[in-house]
C-alpha cells in the first residue's frame, strides 16, 4: 500500500490532469521492458549478437539475403521474451487502465508484456514476435522452431517470417488508424521507455501535443521529445509507474 509520501512525489497539476483526463493515451517502448531482462534496441546486443546491429536484422532486406540468419535471431528473442515476466510498470499500466476514463495502450514493443500483465486491448505498433506469416502475409500457425530453413507457408510456399513491423516497412493501416484516432482525442499522452527516434510512433507524441495534450516522459535518459513535455519523470518506469498509480489511488476515489 503506498504511503501518502507518494502524492508529494508528483506536481499535483499532473496529478489532476490524470483525474480530470477524458482520455489517456499511453505509448511504450522497449525501455518498458527493460526491467524485464529484455535488452532495449539501441543497448548493445548481449552475447551471441553483438557483432550485428539490429537494423541490420530487422530489414526484409536482410531476411531476404539471410533468411536463417534473421529467422536464429527471432528465435533466440522469442526464447528471451518467453523466459520473462512483466515487471512492475507493466502491473502499473494496467491498474492506470482501471483508474481512469479511457485508456488507450498503443507498444512499440512485440514482446506481448503488456497483456501478460493484464493489458487486453494493446495497439501492438510493431506486430507481435510470437506470431508468424509468410512475406505473403498468410498467417502462420506454428512458430517457426529450429528447422534447417525459415519453414514454407501451407499457402503459397513463401517463406515464414515473424509477424512484426521491420525497417522499412509500414506500419498496417488499420492499426496506424487506431493509433491516430486515439491520439487525436487524447487529453494526456505518456511516452514511456522510448527514445523516441523511430517514425511514425514518435511522431504521435507531438501530434497529440498539437491536439491539445498533456505530453508526460518517463525515461531515465532525455530523448528529442523531452523539451516539448509538460511533465518529465526521470527514472525507470518500473519504480514510477507504480508510486503514480498509488499517488493516484490516494486522490480519487478509487482509494
Ligand atoms: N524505464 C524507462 N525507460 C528506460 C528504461 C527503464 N527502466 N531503461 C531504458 N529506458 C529508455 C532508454 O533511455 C531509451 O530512451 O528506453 C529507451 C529505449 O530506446 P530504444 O532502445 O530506442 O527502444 P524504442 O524507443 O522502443 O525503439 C523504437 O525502434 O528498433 C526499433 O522496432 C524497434 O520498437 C522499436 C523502435
Amino acid at each position: 500500500m503506498g504511503s501518502d509520501r507518494e502524492i508529494d512525489v508528483f506536481p499535483p497539476a499532473l496529478i489532476d490532469a490524470l483525474v480530470d483526463s477524458r482520455h489517456i493515451v499511453v505509448m511504450t517502448g522497449s525501455g518498458t521492458s527493460a526491467e524485464s531482462g529484455i535488452p532495449t534496441f539501441r543497448d548493445a546486443q548481449t552475447g551471441l549478437w553483438a557483432k550485428y546491429r539490429p537494423e541490420d536484422l530487422a530489414t526484409p532486406e536482410a531476411f531476404a539475403r539471410n533468411p536463417q540468419l534473421v529467422s536464429d535471431w527471432y528465435e533466440w528473442r522469442r526464447q528471451l521474451v518467453s523466459k520473462t515476466d512483466p515487471n512492475p510498470g507493466h502491473t502499473a499500466i494496467a491498474a492506470l487502465t482501471k483508474l481512469v476514463k479511457q485508456l488507450t495502450l498503443i507498444t512499440q514493443n512485440v514482446d506481448g508484456l503488456h497483456q501478460r500483465a493484464g493489458n487486453d486491448d494493446v495497439i501492438e505498433f510493431h506486430g507481435n514476435i510470437m506470431l508468424s506469416r509468410c512475406t505473403d502475409g498468410h498467417p502462420a500457425t506454428g512458430i517457426q522452431g529450429d528447422t534447417e530453413s525459415p519453414p514454407r507457408c501451407e499457402q503459397c510456399g513463401a517463406m515464414i517470417r515473424p509477424a512484426v513491423v521491420w525497417f522499412g516497412e509500414s506500419i498496417p493501416a488499420a492499426v496506424l488508424q487506431r493509433a491516430l484516432a486515439a491520439v487525436e482525442t487524447c487529453d494526456v499522452f505518456f511516452a514511456i521507455g522510448t527514445s523516441a527516434q523511430v517514425q511514425p510512433a514518435a511522431g504521435l507524441a507531438l501530434l497529440a501535443k498539437q491536439n491539445g495534450a498533456t505530453l508526460i516522459e518517463i525515461n531515465p535518459a532525455e530523448t528529442p521529445l523531452t523539451d516539448d513535455c509538460d511533465y518529465i519523470l526521470k527514472g525507470p518506469s518500473g519504480a514510477i509507474l507504480p508510486k503514480l498509480v498509488s499517488a493516484l489511488k490516494q486522490t480519487s476515489d478509487h482509494a
